[in-house]
């Protein structure tokens, strides 16, 4: 079998590290001159109005990116996506989906106790299937479905009054039949309750 001498292996090593420094460089700079007026260079956002990103699923990330630079999802961050390139993305999901988690303190408990009703257990009178099916017992997500916990209320209803009226439409008509079915108390709700989950 062939063995790399032990030399071969620092070497290679040494000569790939300024490639890969480069494109760690190129996403620095996009998040310094771009992503953090909106999202904070952690992800915390610096308003609740912009989602959070940090520990945002990578895959997921990946997926909106892509899709608001095809105008699959309509929005402010269209033309900030059409410039990026597919390995920028990557890079971005990579740097942000890293970033340690963040939570709110949820004052109105009488209103986050309706949100966790309908987060874990839906409403079965209405036909809303409860959250927590698809998202996660604690808002976590999935590779492939976003993290809800601790991300900004207001995003949240903002997000869910979108697929209501379908001016999201880049999930498969999934959240569509959900939002369509929440009340405006219980949106507000859920959105508080999963505000709060860590
Ligand atoms: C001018 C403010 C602004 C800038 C700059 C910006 N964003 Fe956004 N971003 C938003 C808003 C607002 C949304 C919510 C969707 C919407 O309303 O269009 C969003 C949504 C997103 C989402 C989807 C999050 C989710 O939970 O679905 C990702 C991912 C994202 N931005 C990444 C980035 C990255 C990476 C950069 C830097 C290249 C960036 N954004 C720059 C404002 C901004
Ligand atoms: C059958 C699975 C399923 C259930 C149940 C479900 N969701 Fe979703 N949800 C999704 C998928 C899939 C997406 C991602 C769509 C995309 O890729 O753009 C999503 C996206 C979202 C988003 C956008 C997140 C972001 O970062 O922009 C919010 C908010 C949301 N869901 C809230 C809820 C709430 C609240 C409930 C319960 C009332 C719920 N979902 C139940 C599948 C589900």
């Amino acid at each position: 079998m062939y063995r790399c001498p032990p030399l071969l292996l620092p070497l290679l090593l040494l000569l790939f590290t300024p490639l890969l420094h480069a494109a760690d460089e190129g996403v620095l700079q996009i998040i310094e001159t771009q992503c953090k007026h909106c999202h904070g260079a952690e992800g915390e956002a610096s308003s609740t109005v912009f989602p959070r990103l940090a520990h945002q699923h990578k895959n997921y990330i990946i997926k909106q990116l892509t899709d608001f630079r095809e105008k699959r999802r309509i929005g402010t961050m269209n033309e900030v996506a059409a410039k990026l390139t597919d390995s920028e993305i990557v890079g971005l999901a990579d740097y942000f989906s890293a970033k340690p988690a963040l939570s709110h303190r949820v004052r109105d408990m009488d209103l986050a106790g309706v949100g966790h009703f309908i987060f874990t257990r839906g409403n079965p009178y209405s036909e809303v299937p409860a959250c927590n099916t698809c998202h996660g017992e604690n808002g976590e997500g999935s590779d492939t479905l976003p993290r809800l916990a601790g991300q900004h209320k207001q995003y949240i209803s903002l997000q869910l009054q979108e697929f209501d009226r379908r001016t999201r439409n880049n999930d498969n008509a999934i959240m569509h039949l959900i939002a369509s079915r929440l009340s405006a108390l219980e949106r507000e709700a859920v959105a508080l309750y999963a505000s709060g989950l860590r």
